[in-house]
């Protein structure tokens, strides 16, 4: 018995086992996670949860190294970079599809045509079942599992040697590292490591801003993210996976899965956390094969990923086995395919298109092509740098790419055609094509942009409603519909069109009852007493947000200190870099925003229409009567708005609060203003309208 005590107290074996199995708790969680958010793609806990986790799990794995296995959460990257990727020779061969190229209903009519005379069925023999999948555009990855866990990725090079990638592939969070027990001991899983459209798209974004290399599509980029010999560039790649088959597995014979169909084993592969596509159908007969390529067709464009064609295949497994393989393709499966989403044609000329935000983008005119479903005769060239990389001019054949909903672009030149003397590198236009402003390009941006801002008709929408914003001039009732119809009908060019609107061109818009006519007209009244401040920052100087615009009126106090009677006399950028908080791309923005002369015309004409502001002696601070006063603002006032009398006070010195306490110097109480009015009567806290308000402004005590 004491023995048995004396065993109990040894501290060893406890101290060792409690953090082993605080870690396979904390993994086994952070795995229910990843697969939820990864392959059901069901979220069931915020990011900062799983990373709070996983951090746990760092910490603990750092105390314990001896601890850490290759299957961690934490172990997806492995720092070393391979010298070369090793030939795998594959247990089971990695077979390919013989393609169906005819793309109507006739493909997969003729391909159950051959099936059912192979297995030597007549017209009256009952219609076969297939399992019908999406062909996903990715590549074809082998994943063997021995005894749960993943210990080789292979990619299928010729079918029966491929290529080791494991250190790349354990960067794929849907795939797992381990799998279920009940799981057989030997497990290959095959299916399609792929890049979705979204990630293909932001990757190439990020490399096009860093002045990197861009991929022609999803394809190449997930082949090249992994065939890397550096896992950490492959995990700054993401990539997704599908699985659709299997390669060696343990026998039925030593306790291995006895699947009687695809469909099973597709239903078994899910249960065992891998992802299979939602997409995939049990089709009977050619009927319904037909239908499955029609309907995925339709929704080709919707999908997350790009596909090229739908694969057919005999569900019953002892049908298979029966049709066997003619050279390296089974006779069993077939894969249907789609017109193509990159097609081959000419540029006839380079133009320029400018977005909403100012961006210039060049567009290739291209002789018409039938590329993803679409007539294209414009395709996006994204910015000159990617124009001079590409090398793409005026008479190149050139590979265009429309996949889903996608923008078409040129991914790049097949041949050089003979140029004719005349064509010269494309150059951007120094002036906006639409409104003529200045065209720049900011230090290390990729993008030219127009400097014409609100008198840029290409930039008008979003100018006026930046202009109409709550932060900026507020007026209310100007949202995103009305700003359409006023600049689709042409009743607003610039700015100070919105101060000339009358009643009667405000009515003739569709769906414009004179009530909100009458309210639009009122919040553009009350929207002309403004601030410095928020005039500067409404007008959309690029850089120049509602901070630097503050920092830029308090600097300069009044307009014309800032942007000069003339062009000569506008703030220079030495000036401005003197303002606290400005560098030199703000300046830089600044000084040319005040240089054309359309911005100038426009500001005068605000101001003509009546926009006004307290201006302020250059430099200096307001007085600040109302410094250590703290005001509570309730109700709505008779003319001025929230944020404008807020605006006023806190130029003052007084600090505008929420709620109502005994500290409150002054409630300033509009109509209906409901509990706050109540407590500051409650508690004695003087209470003033508007007019006292303003009367307290200007240094009056009130009564
Ligand atoms: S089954 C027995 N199913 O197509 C055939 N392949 O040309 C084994 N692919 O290399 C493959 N989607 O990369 C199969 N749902 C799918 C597929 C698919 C895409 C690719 C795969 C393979 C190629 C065959």
């Amino acid at each position: 018995m004491t023995e048995n005590l004396d065993l109990f107290s040894a501290p060893t074996p406890v101290d060792k086992a409690q953090p082993a199995i605080k870690i396979k708790a904390l993994r086994d969680q952070l795995n229910t996670w990843a697969h939820q958010y990864y392959v059901l793609d069901e979220p069931t806990v915020p990011d900062a949860e799983y990373d709070r986790v996983f951090r746990e799990l760092q910490a603990l794995e750092a105390e314990h190294p001896d601890l850490i296995t290759p299957d961690s959460p934490t172990q997806r990257v492995i720092g070393a970079v391979m010298e070369g990727l090793a030939p795998v020779r594959h247990a089971v061969p990695m077979l390919s599809i013989h393609t169906e190229t005819d793309t109507e209903a006739t493909g997969a009519q003729a391909f159950d045509a051959r099936v059912r005379r192979e297995l030597g069925l007549s017209e009256s023999d009952p219609a076969i079942e297939y399992v019908a999948e999406p062909k996903f555009d990715g590549l074809a990855m082998s994943l063997r599992y021995e005894i749960g866990r993943l210990v080789q990725a292979a990619t299928r090079g010729d079918g029966e040697v491929g290529e080791d990638v494991t250190h790349n592939i354990r960067t794929i969070r849907q795939i797992p590292l381990t799998v279920p027990e009940g799981v057989p001991p030997l497990l290959e899983v095959r299916g399609e490591v792929y890049m979705r459209r979204a990630d293909f798209d932001a990757l190439n974004e990020r490399q096009r801003e860093q002045g990197g290399k861009t991929f022609v599509n999803p394809r190449n980029a997930a082949a090249g993210a992994v065939r890397q010999l550096d896992s950490r560039i492959t995990a700054q790649r993401p990539l997704s996976f599908f699985a659709y088959g299997l390669g060696a597995v343990t026998p039925a014979s030593e306790g291995g899965p006895q699947f009687r169909t695809h469909f099973e084993m597709l239903q078994a592969l899910k249960s065992w956390g891998f992802p299979v596509s939602a997409q995939v159908q049990i089709a009977k007969g050619a009927s319904e094969l037909v239908a499955f390529h029609r309907q995925v067709g339709a929704s080709r464009d919707a999908l997350p990923y790009d596909i090229d064609g739908v694969v057919y295949k005999v569900n019953r497994l002892d049908l298979q086995r029966d049709l066997g393989f003619k050279t390296r393709e089974p006779r069993w499966a077939v894969a249907h395919k789609y017109p193509a989403q990159e097609m081959a044609t000419k540029v006839e000329d380079i133009g320029v298109q400018v977005g909403r935000t100012g961006k210039l983008t060049p567009v290739a005119r291209l002789a018409p092509v039938f590329v993803g479903g679409v007539t294209v005769t414009n395709a996006t060239l994204h910015n000159l740098f990617e124009i001079r990389k590409k090398g793409v001019r005026v008479g190149d054949q050139v590979v265009v790419r429309r996949a889903g909903d996608v923008i078409p672009e040129v991914v790049g030149v097949m041949a050089s055609g003979p140029r004719p003397a005349y064509v010269k590198n494309f150059r951007m236009p120094a002036q906006c094509p639409i409104c003529g402003s200045d065209v720049v390009r900011e230090k290390g941006e990729a993008n030219h942009r127009c400097t014409g801002g609100l008198f840029c008709a290409a930039q008008r929408k979003e100018a006026i409603l930046h202009f109409a914003a709550r932060r900026a001039m507020d007026i209310e009732g100007l949202g995103d519909k009305l700003v359409d119809q006023l600049v689709e009908s042409n009743v607003i060019r610039t700015l100070p069109d919105l101060y000339r609107l009358g009643l009667s061109s405000l009515v003739a818009l569709e769906r414009m009852a004179d009530k909100s006519a009458q309210n639009v007209l009122a919040a553009l009244e009350k929207s002309k007493d403004t601030t410095l401040a928020r005039f500067l920052f409404g007008l959309g100087i690029r850089h120049v947000g509602e901070s630097t615009a503050k920092d830029l009126a308090k600097h300069f106090g009044t307009l014309d200190a800032l942007m000069g009677t003339s062009l000569e006399t506008a703030a220079t950028v030495e000036q401005l870099l003197e303002v606290p908080d400005v560098g030199p791309i703000v300046a830089q923005s600044v000084h040319t925003f005040f240089q054309q002369p359309h911005n100038r015309e426009v500001v005068e004409q605000l101001i003509a229409c009546g926009v006004r502001w307290p201006e302020q002696a250059r430099g200096e601070k307001a007085p600040q009567i109302l410094a250590g006063k703290t005001i509570v603002l309730t109700g709505t006032l008779p003319t001025l708005g929230r944020d404008a009398a807020k605006d006023m006070l806190e130029a003052a010195g007084a600090k505008v609060s929420g709620s109502v306490s005994k500290k409150t110097s002054y409630v300033v109480a509009g109509e209906e203003a409901g509990s706050k009015l109540a407590k500051a009567q409650e508690l004695g806290v003087p209470v003033l309208d508007e007019a006292g308000m303003l009367a307290l402004l200007s240094g009056q005590t009130p009564a």
